[in-house]
């Protein structure tokens, strides 16, 4: 980094940093922690990831708190959610111990890069385990490379906390019934490609997912789970084809915190004429409230954020799960790991 960045002019994309850390699995165990400066790998070009989709993810972030400590949320529930994504694709499994040392390296090997207090960027840290095995039938691989690299980002959805439009277009789904929605492989992007660029070339900010069976009931926001606030009740979709998303789980229980009841069932299209507020959530969508929703095949609008604003609870969710994050409110769940 030549000249200072732009911190608060980041936007979600990739800066290049100082190192990233890798390690591969080979004979049927985890090897040695390697650090490396550069931001290409090199693998055999049969390997299972690049035909057969063998690759699977996680996204967490760090933050510079009030008091200048650096603070990763909730690392411990990405690591559990990707041993379940790999051993959903027949990976091995990355130990949550290492998962959590090599963040914690990631991060401090980075620390230059940890976007200052009050700036509203954090370090978004991005650990993927790709098979690299090389074969040419649909198989499993055996050796597997498990990397983490950390870039500064700033919102995911250039609106921040404001509220944008999102569509319903039952022509696509994300995920099938029994498919690999739970887990965060790489496939399920590939899937949503086609339906993300059509609707953001239509100006929305992203696809509202219907169940993939029925079409009924709310799935969830492109990349970030969906939550809405009805009658002072958080509610939330209960569906076998989305992520369990570790910030809806926060809010879950930041909502519960500020005496609010909490709801995970299914929640039909329907039912957004009677919400009156909503948002998408994720690391990277943090709240992102929601304007309006279009179903573009009924041609039904939901206006949602009526004068346009942010609703109070979505605010108030917002506002706390980054007090957490920063260090300026106690973190009373055990949620940050402090990197000392
Ligand atoms: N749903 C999908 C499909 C995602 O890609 C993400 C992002 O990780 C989320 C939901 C939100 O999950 P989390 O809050 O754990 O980041
Ligand atoms: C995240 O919220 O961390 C994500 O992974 C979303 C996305 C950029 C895929």
């Amino acid at each position: 980094m030549d000249k200072e960045l732009d911190w608060g002019n980041l936007t979600f994309g990739y800066v290049p940093t100082d190192y990233n850390v890798r390690c591969c699995y080979r004979d049927g165990k985890w090897g040695e922690i390697e650090v490396s400066s550069s931001d290409t790998i090199n693998i055999h070009m049969a390997a299972t990831s690049l035909h057969y989709g063998q690759e699977c993810f996680e996204g967490l972030k760090a933050f510079r708190g009030k008091d200048g400590k650096i603070r990763i949320f909730r690392l411990d529930e990405n690591a559990a959610r990707m041993r379940r994504s790999a051993e959903g694709i027949m990976m091995a499994p990355v130990p949550e111990e290492l998962f959590r040392e090599m963040c914690i390296k990631a991060v401090k090997l980075n620390e230059r890069f940890v976007p200052p207090y009050g700036s509203g960027a954090s370090l978004y840290l991005r650990p993927l385990e790709i098979g690299i095995s090389a074969k040419v039938g649909v198989k499993p691989a055996d050796e597997f490379m498990f990397m983490i690299f950390v870039t500064p980002v700033g919102p995911y959805f250039k609106t921040g906390f404001k509220p944008s439009n999102y569509c319903i277009m039952r022509e696509y789904d994300r995920v099938a019934p029994k498919g690999t929605g739970q887990w965060k492989v790489g496939g399920n992007y590939a899937a949503g490609i086609q339906a993300g660029e059509r609707a953001h070339s239509m100006g929305y900010s992203a696809v509202l997912y219907l169940d993939p069976k029925e079409k009924k009931y709310l799935d969830e926001c492109g990349p970030a789970n969906f939550f809405a606030i009805k009658d002072g009740v958080y509610i939330t979709p209960s569906s076998d084809s989305i992520l369990p998303s570790v910030t809806n789980k926060s809010f879950t229980q930041l909502a519960q915190d500020l005496g609010l009841k909490v709801e995970r069932r299914h929640i039909a299209v329907e039912e957004l004429a009677d919400v009156q507020e909503a948002a998408a959530c994720g690391t990277a969508a943090v709240a992102s409230p929601i304007g309006e929703i279009d179903d573009i095949d009924t041609g039904t609008k939901y206006v949602i954020a009526k004068d346009g604003n942010p609703g109070p609870v979505t605010t108030a969710l917002y506002n706390k799960l980054r007090a957490i994050q920063l260090g300026e409110e106690e973190d009373v769940h055990g949620w940050n790991t402090i990197v000392e």
